[in-house]
């Protein structure tokens, strides 16, 4: 099918124009003014909307295994969802299992994102090492896999010591690739929540009093340091405190390969938000957890000035069933908060329209450098000839309220719930197709492709 946007505002990462854009097929093949049409060509007016590249969201959690079960969305109710918020391309985790290869765990993995209506891939994550990882890491860079996530936090199950952390910092280097990390002192943190529950301290409060902001930037230090010594790229994931992003700004300056990703809960929300009876609070436990306003803001200025450059979501929802595993022990309630649906919409309403980002911005921290940075770019988050045709017309004028009755997130709470959103996906294309149209899902059927990274 053809499609021709007519008299569209686009905005890209740099710049602003009125223009058509004509689709073929999967691919945009034509921008410029009145572009000429015929009567077979499908005609969409977009005169008051704007037209941006489909949103990337580099960091998702669907259908992951966890000791609380699966997170709640999996491949296809998490990229339905996306879809309603504008997202056409999400990035997911391959995690094997203990003993299993990575190479046998991604190839599983991309058949349990068959049911994605969005196209996708993942960062794997190496869990340890042995005699054929530095293999396994390559046969994945030959696979299309450019990423690899490890965690400092997490050292009972995937985390890794600095031994290991410093071996994949050198292969992946020399392999090309970039390494995302979870920067959360493990140790200490298993110590702190330890400590809290043998005082009978259990209940959700005491989550962000176990994870202190200083034990992130302990381990954003100690990563930008070991990622210099192996001149390796790293990508620093869910920053949500002022002091580790002193760490970032710093090591930038000095131009290592640093980049900042933070998520729309670390700047909207805090951690007055674990203050109450469990129902309420335990859909904010999270990691990192939420926390001061004066972070918000913080992390606000860090996006202004360039030093965080992506937004993702950690979209890792569960459902109260699952969180209420941990009523009587802050240590087992399910960790994480869907937001997959409203990355865009968030930033655009309390980044654009408050002033503390461009639209230009908006557009960059949400499609066009988690492209770059991830070697998707330009096949997506442009608007450019070639690309592949995911666009969203956005209404800008459009207004309602986020709540857990009208979101498409498979999830019994919504932690935005409540606050009044402004702009709305109208209408996505996910390569040419008519995904989502004034509120409904149009194509049920057109699968997502893993993507091959550069
Ligand atoms: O609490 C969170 N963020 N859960 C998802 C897993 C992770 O740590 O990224
Ligand atoms: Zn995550």
């Amino acid at each position: 099918m053809n499609i021709i946007i007519q008299n569209a505002t686009l905005i890209t990462s740099t710049q602003i124009l009125t223009s058509d854009i004509r689709i073929e097929g999967e691919k945009i093949v034509e921008i410029g003014l009145h572009i000429p049409f015929s009567s077979t060509d499908t005609i969409i007016d977009a005169t008051g909307k704007f037209v941006i590249p489909g949103g990337i969201d580099p960091h998702v959690h669907l259908h992951l295994s966890t000791g609380a079960g699966y997170s709640s969305d999996d491949f296809y109710s998490g990229s339905v969802a996306a879809l309603f918020g504008g997202t056409t391309s999400i990035i997911d985790f391959v995690t094997p299992d203990k003993g299993q290869s990575l190479v046998e765990a991604l190839e599983s993995r991309k058949i349990e994102a068959e049911m994605s209506l969005i196209d996708f891939s993942f960062h794997v994550s190496p869990i340890d090492w042995h005699a054929q990882i530095e293999n396994e890491l390559e046969q994945c860079k030959q696979m299309g896999i450019t990423s690899f996530k490890v965690y400092l936090a997490y050292l009972q199950s995937i985390g890794l010591d600095q031994e290991v952390f410093a071996k994949v910092l050198q292969k992946v280097a020399e392999i090309g690739g970039i390494v995302t990390i979870h920067c959360e002192m493990g140790k200490e943190i298993d110590q702190l929540r330890d400590q809290f529950v043998s005082e009978g301290k259990v209940e959700p409060k005491y989550h962000p009093l176990s994870r202190p902001d200083y034990l992130e930037a302990e381990a954003v230090q100690l990563a930008i340091e070991m990622a210099a010594k192996a001149d390796c790229p790293i990508y620093i994931v869910h920053v949500s405190s002022e002091v580790s992003l002193k760490h970032i700004q710093e090591a930038q300056t000095k131009g290592l390969k640093v980049f900042g990703e933070t998520c729309p809960q670390y700047l909207l929300l805090n951690d007055e938000t674990y203050q109450g009876e469990f129902a309420k609070t335990a859909p904010y436990v999270m990691s990192p957890p939420l926390r001061k306003t004066l972070d918000n803001e913080a992390l606000w200025q860090s996006i202004k000035s360039g030093h965080i450059q992506t937004i993702g979501t950690d979209h890792c929802p569960f459902m109260m069933r699952q969180k209420e595993l941990g009523i009587h022990d802050f240590r087992k309630i399910a960790n994480g908060a869907g937001g997959i649906e409203h990355r865009l919409e968030l930033l655009y309403t309390f980044g654009v329209l408050e002033n503390k980002i461009t639209l230009l911005e908006w557009v960059s921290l949400c499609s066009t450098t988690p492209a770059k940075i991830f070697g998707m770019y330009p096949q997506k988050g442009a608007l450019t000839i070639g690309s592949d045709a995911d666009l969203v017309i956005w209404n800008p004028n459009f207004e309602r309220t986020i709540s857990v009755v009208n979101h498409h997130q498979n999830c019994d709470s919504n932690i935005y719930e409540g606050f009044n959103i402004k702009g709305k996906a109208e209408k996505v294309f996910r390569r040419g197709e008519i995904m989502i149209e004034d509120g409904i899902l149009r194509s049920n059927l057109k699968q997502g492709v893993f993507l091959k990274r550069k």
